[in-house]
């Protein structure tokens, strides 16, 4: 079996830069105006990188780490739009599924295929789920959560007991700001929990390359006119932290394998 190294994208440098300092032995790489960020954390290689935003951007950083720096996992941290009504800001989505919304190769095949794959969504294996449902509990339902933010911060975006759902995410090329689009998807996807810009991307290059992907995401707003005004500070003060705890949790359960 090759080596374990295992790929850590985050969708906003915030979340990138406490997971570097996760870090030991840390090397900086230079490519396509990306910096990768190779170490070990808890004795298990990894590479770190801020995806940069879109489609486009993550496949591009997603391939050089496949093709550069060989690995074999991939785990991506970020922020998304609820569309599900049920889902409140500081909730965290785990992805079983990812579909591409904004794919549409009518009339050559049905809506959201993607061409050549004959696939529509692309689904985390069961282990990956496993293990990123112990670190997000384990955080969400331990003081763990408010060893790193405070009360006060907690308060300020109305977070009391983040839950944690798992299920389906579409991605795509576009920041959801308006009720009226979040609304026109949800009657086409009904079962999506929320909106992002890379996850779908990412997961149909690991399903090309055959690597098994996590991906996680904390709900930053719920898709409507105020999404764009509510999403920074978040970034801030509460997903950052969410991202390195999370990460933290998942190279502690992978230590306790044998
Ligand atoms: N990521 C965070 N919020 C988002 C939104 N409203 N639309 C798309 N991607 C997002």
């Amino acid at each position: 079996m090759s080596e374990r190294i295992i790929g850590i994208m985050g969708a906003m440098p915030e979340e990138i830069n406490g997971v570097v300092e996760l870090l030991s032995n840390v090397q900086e790489f230079h490519r396509g105006q990306r910096i990768y960020y190779f170490g070990t954390l808890n004795g298990i290689k990894a590479v770190v990188v801020f995806s940069r935003w879109g489609k486009v951007a993550a496949a591009t950083t997603l391939t050089n780490l496949l093709l550069e720096f060989n690995i074999t996992e991939l785990i991506f941290t970020g922020v998304a739009g609820a569309v599900n009504h049920e889902l409140k800001i500081g909730d965290i989505v785990l992805a079983k599924r990812l579909i591409q919304h904004d794919m549409d190769a009518r009339p050559l095949m049905p809506q959201f295929e993607i061409p050549l794959l004959d696939k529509t969504w692309f689904e985390s294996a069961d282990d990956q789920i496993t293990q990123a449902t112990k670190a997000v509990i384990k955080l969400t339902k331990t003081k763990q959560l408010h060893n790193v933010i405070s009360d006060e911060e907690l308060a300020a975006f109305s977070i009391t007991s983040p839950q944690l759902v798992v299920g389906d995410i579409a991605s795509g090329d576009k920041f959801f700001s308006g009720s009226a689009d979040k609304d026109a998807l949800l009657l086409l996807l009904p079962s999506i929990l929320c909106v992002e810009m890379e996850g779908a991307a990412v997961a149909q290059v690991c399903f090309e390359y055959d690597i098994p992907f996590t991906i996680i995401r904390t709900i930053s707003d719920v898709a409507d006119e105020q999404s764009h005004i509510d999403f920074p500070l978040f970034i801030q003060k509460i997903s950052s932290r969410y991202s390195v705890e999370i990460v933290k949790n998942i190279f502690e359960e992978i230590g306790k394998r044998p």
